[in-house]
């Protein structure tokens, strides 16, 4: 998948929503090497690289898969105001989920996450159609206050250290 996905110049994450498109949630998760856990409480040891960016405070994409399979169906709308690396959209894209995703970091790269910079006192998120899942993955602000002052500063944005969501 990775030759395929370089040579026709995709990204790996649509390499596989192409190739699995049509197919059932169980058999992505079959297809995916992913074990369908059938029980509540839900540990990932690792990010499965194929879907989302290094991204600090990165979330695997098993643990949005589940989440989508147990909480939502194909075609249901997902919003994800904080979206990082991308991997809510990338696994959205291979379970058949509309997404729309948002972050205050600018990813050139990832067109369909767009630049919105979310201020809990007084801003809506301009989302198009009402979500039926929401994934909420705020920063880890004093973990990572510094790494998010600095992508901040990097794109002249001033005022992401007072964005006040520890
Ligand atoms: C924990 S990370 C999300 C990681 C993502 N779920 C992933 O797996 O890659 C939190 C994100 O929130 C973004 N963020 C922080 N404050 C924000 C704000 N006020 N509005 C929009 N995005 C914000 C940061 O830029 C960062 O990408």
């Amino acid at each position: 998948m990775e030759y395929i996905a370089a040579h026709l110049q995709m990204d790996l994450a649509l390499a596989w929503a192409i190739r699995l498109q049509g197919k059932t949630d169980q058999e992505k998760f079959k297809d995916l090497g992913w074990g369908l856990r059938t029980w509540d409480q839900w540990y990932f040891n690792e990010c499965d690289d194929r879907f989302g960016d290094d991204w600090p405070g990165r979330i695997p994409a098993q643990l949005i898969a589940h989440t989508l399979y147990y909480f939502t169906k194909p075609g249901d709308q997902v919003l994800d105001p904080m979206a990082g690396g991308g991997v809510v959209p990338d696994t959205c894209l291979v379970f058949e989920r509309r997404c729309q995703a948002f972050d205050l970091a600018v990813r050139d790269k990832r067109p369909e996450i767009e630049h919105h910079h979310w201020d809990p006192q007084n801003d809506p998120w301009p989302v198009t159609r009402k979500p039926d899942l929401i994934f909420f993955d705020p920063p880890y602000y004093t973990k990572k206050q510094k790494a998010y002052e600095q992508t901040h500063k990097t794109r002249h944005h001033p005022g992401v250290s007072q964005c006040g969501l520890a």
